[in-house]
């Protein structure tokens, strides 16, 4: 390496400043702080005035500062475009001096006159251009020597390593924001396609028409009121919207029997948690919770429920709040064997039910969204479906929230 030639006096300072600029690679700093102080230590180091860092793109070909130091009239962004020829021979080239030869290296279309330039350092990281650092004058008469030539082709290296990380860090980001845009674009046309097929799911019969919707929309406000986050909302939404698909395979004549289904006809019903599984289990959704809300949404906290009798425990999240979701909008809406429960019915029998059946903190988070409703002044989004009547009052869902208090703290004692 041509650092051999150089004396220990010289050398040191070379060293000191790779030193720093192998700490700066790394430095917890955004990326301009960083450009700036690698470039004063390496003007530092050999004993510049002026001083510029630039960034190389492809498309189009340029060189773009992202710090400079010392030039009179120097642009905030100075922007050199590169002809092929230009690329060609930054590509190839160890730090020079520019004895007027900036045309070969340079084109004149930026906003900087390239003649400001003394010598240029290509920065290259496996043999690409990644930028370059570019020199003017000294502080002290005279140019630059083999010997600076060689300083600042060793410090050229870290630098260069920064900018490629600064650079693949950058296209990353935008990768990930270009993901997330598709993504959110799948996600609502998800939540179209879901709503259709919701809507079909319920279609063969009058009584649960409007059933998938609904218990889609209320999992999905539960969720929110449990804080859970925006992509686990909609998640739940999705299960909610799906959770009944396997009654595509149920008699529709079940769904209008009016008195107690036969064991035999009750195992047909059941077996829709199953049977939609199956239908689910293998389609890749967004949501890794549709298929066990599907399978599992008609268990219980007690392991009373079907088909595979699981306890609370065992019972995921997704699982808990749309099990709930489905029977609030079970009890609340008409059956073939029964008129709606109200709502003080409703909420009374799911307060008592839990936690033996459902999850306290879901009913806590519903009693939450139907507080909100029952004092709601403005015309805003309610949670509570239009063909449910709003007849508690928020009293009453006071009383009802203390009494779930009452409820979970005693099970917690009788447990301890
Ligand atoms: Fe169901």
């Amino acid at each position: 390496m041509a650092v051999v030639n150089h004396n220990l006096p010289r050398l040191l300072p070379a060293f000191e400043a790779l030193a720093d600029l192998g700490n700066e690679m790394t430095a917890d700093r955004d990326f301009i702080t960083r450009a700036e102080t690698m470039l004063a230590r390496t003007m530092q180091a050999l004993d510049a005035r002026e001083g510029a860092l630039f960034i190389h793109s492809d498309r189009p070909a340029m060189l773009t500062s992202v710090a400079a130091f010392g030039f009179a009239l120097f642009p905030q962004s100075a922007v050199i475009p590169l002809l092929p020829k230009n690329v060609r021979a930054l590509n190839h080239s160890q730090p020079m001096v520019l004895a007027g030869t900036h045309e070969r290296y340079f084109s004149a279309n930026g906003n900087v006159p390239p003649g400001v330039f003394q010598c240029v350092a290509p920065l290259r990281v496996n043999a690409k251009l990644v930028g370059a650092v570019t020199l003017g004058r000294r502080n002290a008469e005279g140019g630059y020597d083999e010997a600076d030539l060689a300083t600042l082709g060793m410090l050229a290296q870290p630098i260069a390593m920064a900018v490629q990380n600064h650079v693949l860090a950058h296209t990353l980001e935008h990768r990930i924001a270009e993901n997330l845009r598709l993504l959110a674009g799948l996600h609502s046309m998800y939540d179209h396609t879901l709503e259709a097929f919701a809507t079909a799911i319920d279609a063969k019969d009058a009584f649960t028409r409007g059933h998938s919707l609904r218990v889609g929309r209320y999992a999905a406000a539960v969720g929110e009121a449990m804080g859970l986050d925006p992509a686990q909302v909609t998640g739940l939404r999705a299960a909610g919207y799906l959770h009944d698909v396997g009654k595509v395979n149920v008699d529709k004549h079940l769904f209008k029997k009016p008195g107690a289904l036969e064991r035999i006809e009750f195992q047909e019903m059941a077996d829709h948690t199953v049977m939609g599984h199956q239908i689910v289990a293998g389609v890749e959704f967004p949501w890794p919770q549709i298929p066990e809300v599907v399978r599992s949404h008609h268990e219980r906290a007690d392991g009373s429920g079907y088909p595979d009798h699981l306890h609370e425990s065992e019972m995921p999240l997704a699982v808990r709040v749309v099990a709930l979701a489905d029977s609030f909008d079970a009890m609340t809406s008409e059956r073939s064997y029964r008129q709606p429960l109200s709502l003080g019915e409703t909420l009374t029998h799911i307060v008592r039910s839990t936690p033996g059946k459902f999850d306290a903190e879901a009913v806590q988070a519903l009693l939450v969204q139907l507080r909100r409703d029952a004092t709601r002044k403005d015309s805003g989004a309610a949670f509570l479906e239009p063909s449910v009547p709003m007849t508690v009052a928020p009293r009453d869902l006071d009383q009802l929230a203390a009494d779930l208090n009452f409820r979970i703290n005693n099970a917690r004692a009788y447990s301890a």
